[in-house]
C-alpha cells in the first residue's frame, strides 16, 4: 500500500486522538537493527527505538527464530495453562532483578502492570492511598492516568481520589527554586509532606520512574530515592519502581535503572525492551508480597504470558546477555552523551543535557530565563527526519528531545547520529535566528 492510501485509511478508520509523529506522518515498512525504511524507501537511522522498546534492534535474527519457532508450535494458551516459556521467563527475570524479587505477574501493556503493582501494594498493606511523582507517566489505562501527572496525558472526568502527586526532583527546573546540592533534596521530602496533608496517614506505596521517560528524561540525584523509599516505608507504604522505560540494560551498568540509586525494590514493573517489540509487560515482587493475593479474588488474563511474547522475551534478554550486555550500554552511552554535551557549548537553545546510558535527554530552551523552547524541538525533528535520523520527545512543555537507540547501536552509528544531530541543530539555530 503506498503512504497517501495509508494515510488516508489512518485518517478515516482510526481514531483522530492517535498522536502521529512528524508534519507529514511516517509510515514504517521494515526495519533491521538499527535502521527502519518508510513506505516510499527512505531509510532512517532509528535512535527512538519505538519508544525504547526494540531494545536488541529491529526485527533481531535470534528473536525472530524463537519467535517464529514458537508460533508454529503454540500461539496462545492463556494464564490457566502452565507453558514452558513463562515459567523459563519468569525464572530468568528473578535471576536478574535486584535483590529478592523472584515473583512475576505477566501483562501486556506497561499501564496493566503498573494497575497490578498498585492493587498488589493496596492489597498487601491494607492501605488505599498512593503517591506518585508530578510530571510522571504511568500508561493510559483510567488508573494509570491518575498516577500520570501531565495533564495532556490525563483525559477524562474521574481520577483516582487515592493517588497524590509530590514534587519530582527536577533540579534543572526546580519545583523549590533551590540548587543542588545546597538544597538538600528538600524535593525528596516533599513526599512526606503530601503523605501528613493529602492522605490518611497510611499509605499503599509510592510509585517512582528511575528516570522519568515521558517527563522528558528527569534524572534525580543520587541520594533521591533513598530519602523517598524511606519515608514511604515510614508510613506503612512499599516502593513500585516502574521500570518500564529504565529497565533491561538501558541506562547502562545494570540490567534495571533503580540500582544506579541503590534503592531496593518492593515490586517492580517492565515492559517495552522485555520483548524487543512483543506485546508484554510484567509485575514482579517478593514471594511474601504475592502471597497477599491468595484469597483476595480471582484473576486471569488472556494473553498475559503469552507463548510467543515469553518466547520473544527469552531470546531478547539472551541476545542482550551475548551482545549487549549492561556494561556495554554504558560505554556506549558514555559516547554518546560526550558528543551531545559537546554540541552544548555550540548551541544556545540547548539548556540541559541529561540520562543515563544509552538514554540521553536534550532540554531545549529560549534565553537565560529558560522559557522551554518546544517549537525548536518540533524543528529539529523535521531536520533530522530530512536527513535520516528518528528521535523522540518529551516532557511537560514538550521540550525535551529524548534520544534511546536500541542497546545493540555501534559506535559508527552513535557517531552517524551525532553527525547528523549536528548539522539540524545548526539549521533549527539559523532558522530560528539564534547565534
Ligand atoms: C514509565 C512508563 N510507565 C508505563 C507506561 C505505559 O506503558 P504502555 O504504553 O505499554 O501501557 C509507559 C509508556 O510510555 C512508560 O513510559
Amino acid at each position: 500500500m503506498d503512504t497517501q492510501t495509508i494515510l488516508e485509511k489512518q485518517r478515516r478508520y482510526l481514531w483522530p486522538n492517535h498522536i502521529l509523529y512528524y508534519t507529514d506522518p511516517l509510515p514504517l515498512d521494515h526495519g533491521e537493527g538499527l535502521l527502519v525504511w518508510d513506505t516510499d524507501g527512505n531509510r532512517y537511522l532509528d535512535f527512538f527505538g519505538g519508544i525504547l522498546t526494540t531494545s536488541v534492534g529491529h526485527n533481531h535474527p535470534k528473536v525472530v527464530e524463537a519467535a517464529q519457532e514458537q508460533t508454529a508450535r503454540l500461539i496462545h494458551s492463556s494464564t490457566l495453562y502452565p507453558n514452558e516459556n513463562h515459567v523459563k521467563l519468569a525464572e530468568k527475570i528473578a535471576g536478574i532483578a535486584p535483590g529478592d524479587l523472584e515473583t512475576s505477574y505477566f501483562h501486556n501493556s506497561g499501564s496493566e502492570a503498573n494497575e497490578a503493582a498498585v492493587l498488589l501494594a493496596q492489597i498487601y498493606t491494607g492501605n488505599r492511598e498512593i503517591v506518585a511523582l508530578r510530571h510522571g507517566y504511568s500508561g493510559k489505562t483510567q488508573l494509570a492516568m491518575s498516577l500520570t501527572a501531565q495533564a495532556s496525558w490525563r483525559m477524562g472526568p474521574t481520577f483516582s481520589p487515592d493517588i497524590k502527586h509530590a514534587h519530582n526532583a527536577y533540579c534543572y527546573r526546580c519545583p523549590l527554586k533551590l540548587t543542588y546540592p545546597s538544597c538538600d533534596v528538600a524535593c525528596a521530602q516533599d513526599v512526606e509532606d503530601v503523605i501528613r496533608t493529602q492522605t490518611s496517614g497510611r499509605i499503599a506505596a509510592v510509585l517512582l520512574e528511575p528516570i522519568q521517560g515521558v517527563g522528558g528524561f528527569v534524572t534525580p540525584p543520587p541520594e533521591y530515592f533513598m530519602i523517598v523509599a524511606e519515608i514511604a516505608r515510614q508510613y506503612g507504604g512499599l516502593v513500585i519502581i516502574d521500570e518500564v522505560q529504565t529497565g533491561f540494560g538501558r541506562t547502562g551498568g545494570f540490567w534495571f535503572g533503580i540500582q544506579h540509586w541503590d534503592v531496593q525494590p518492593d515490586i517492580m514493573t517492565m515492559a517495552k525492551g522485555i520483548a524487543n517489540g512483543f506485546p508484554l509487560s510484567n509485575c514482579i515482587t517478593r514471594r511474601e508480597i504475592a502471597d497477599a493475593m491468595v484469597g483476595a479474588g480471582l484473576t486471569i488474563s488472556t494473553f498475559g504470558g503469552n507463548p510467543v511474547s515469553t518466547a520473544a522475551s527469552l531470546a531478547t534478554i539472551e541476545v542482550m546477555e551475548e551482545e549487549a550486555p549492561p556494561q556495554r550500554s554504558a560505554v556506549l552511552g558514555a559516547r554518546l552523551r560526550a558528543g551531545l554535551d559537546a554540541f552544548c557549548e555550540r548551541y544556545p537553545l540547548i539548556g540541559e543535557v541529561r540520562g543515563k546510558g544509552l538514554m540521553q535527554g536534550i532540554e531545549m530552551v529560549n534565553g537565560p530565563d529558560r522559557e522551554p523552547a518546544p517549537q525548536a524541538v518540533n524543528q529539529l525533528f523535521e531536520e533530522a527526519r530530512t536527513r535520516g535520523l528518528l528521535i523522540g520527545k518529551g516532557g511537560l512543555y514538550g521540550n525535551v528531545v529524548r534520544i534511546a537507540p536500541a542497546l545493540t547501536v555501534t559506535e559508527e552509528q552513535i557517531d552517524e547520529a551525532l553527525l547528523i544531530l549536528d548539522a539540524s541543530l545548526a539549521a533549527v539555530h539559523e532558522g530560528m535566528g539564534v547565534e
